[in-house]
């Protein structure tokens, strides 16, 4: 049987699927990514909520985020996001927050005691709620 002239199409027709399909597909790295970034929404929520996680108390208990409000127990976090930034010379933003998340005691603010906030977020805390928690506090600019 000799091939019609449609068939000789054949295998062009299925690399043009092949190389259809690569392009649909996302990059990796951009996937990653997304599964990596935190949920600034989740964040607020749980910055906010007023129920205890795992037995210790939420954020809110002890900080504002706006400048007009009076610093509670810790300091308010409006504009923390370019504190953040500055805090430490070789932590960037998000390294700082996390570290004040986990290991509160590491830097202690001006003007406010070491021991004072929550010292086990680490072990209450998921690390998909730090990372929501993070992302939050960097949208207070
Ligand atoms: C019991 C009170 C208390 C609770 C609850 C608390 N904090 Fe704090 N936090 C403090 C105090 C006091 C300080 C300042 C002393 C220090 O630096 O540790 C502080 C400091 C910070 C700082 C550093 C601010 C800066 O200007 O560098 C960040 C960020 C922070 N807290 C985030 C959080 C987050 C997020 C939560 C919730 C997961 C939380 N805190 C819960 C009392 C609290």
């Amino acid at each position: 049987m000799t091939l019609q002239h449609w068939q000789y199409a054949f295998p062009f027709l299925l690399l043009f699927l092949v190389m259809l399909g690569a392009c649909a597909a996302p990059p990796p790295t951009q996937n990653a990514a997304a599964i990596m970034a935190g949920d600034e929404t989740a964040g607020e929520k749980l910055f906010n909520q007023t129920q205890q996680i795992a037995g210790v108390p939420t954020c809110s208990t002890c900080h504002a985020t706006t400048s007009d409000a009076a610093n509670i127990v810790g300091p308010s976090l409006s504009g923390i996001a370019a504190r953040a930034a500055n805090r430490s010379p070789d932590q960037s933003a998000e390294e700082y927050l996390r570290t004040s998340i986990i290991s509160p005691n590491n830097y202690i603010v001006e003007g406010y005691m070491a021991g004072v906030m929550v010292q086990t977020y680490g072990m209450a805390l998921t690390p998909k709620q730090i990372d929501d928690l993070i992302a939050y506090m960097l949208t207070l600019e």
